[in-house]
């Protein structure tokens, strides 16, 4: 069974509560469940990640290479500022692909660019917390090509 790591950063523990028009009103917890239920009906051992540490994400994403097939990243606002995060996922050998609750092409002027998205197969923006599942899709696709 292929695995997936999901990753999720600063800010997205706070799910639920934080600026529902935007993001909703689920936790990330449900949705992580909702995923990991997904995933194994269609053939994926999916686990979840959350840390507000950009340090704490790269040494995760370092990880990844010898223990999954693929990794769906939501890297919250450092997206749109962290070239480190982003060298990380570059050092790896596995797809990411790149998922966000909010279309952040239709926002704020500064969270229009990913700095990240460059070196992940691809970007999945704006379709609230079925951006994760959409996400998952993309990856089965990948893996069994
Ligand atoms: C986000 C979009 C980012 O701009 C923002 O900083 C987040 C969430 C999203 O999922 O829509 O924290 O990544």
């Amino acid at each position: 069974m292929a695995k997936i790591l999901i990753i999720n950063g600063p800010n997205l523990n706070m799910l639920g509560k934080r600026e529902q028009s935007i993001y909703g009103d689920t936790k990330l917890d449900e949705i992580n469940s909702e995923v990991v239920r997904y995933g194994s009906s269609t053939g994926f051992e999916v686990d979840t990640y959350q840390s507000n540490s950009e340090g704490d994400i790269i040494d995760t994403i370092h990880s990844t290479g010898d223990k999954y097939d693929g990794v769906i990243i939501n890297p919250g606002a450092y997206t749109h500022t962290s070239y480190a995060i982003r060298d990380a996922i570059a050092s790896v050998d596995i797809p990411f692909v790149e998922v966000h609750l909010s279309n952040i092409h239709s926002r704020e002027e500064f969270r229009r660019s990913s700095v990240t998205a460059s070196v992940c197969v691809g970007q999945i923006s704006g379709f609230g917390k079925n951006s994760y599942i959409l996400g998952l899709d993309a990856l089965k696709e990948i893996l069994n090509k």
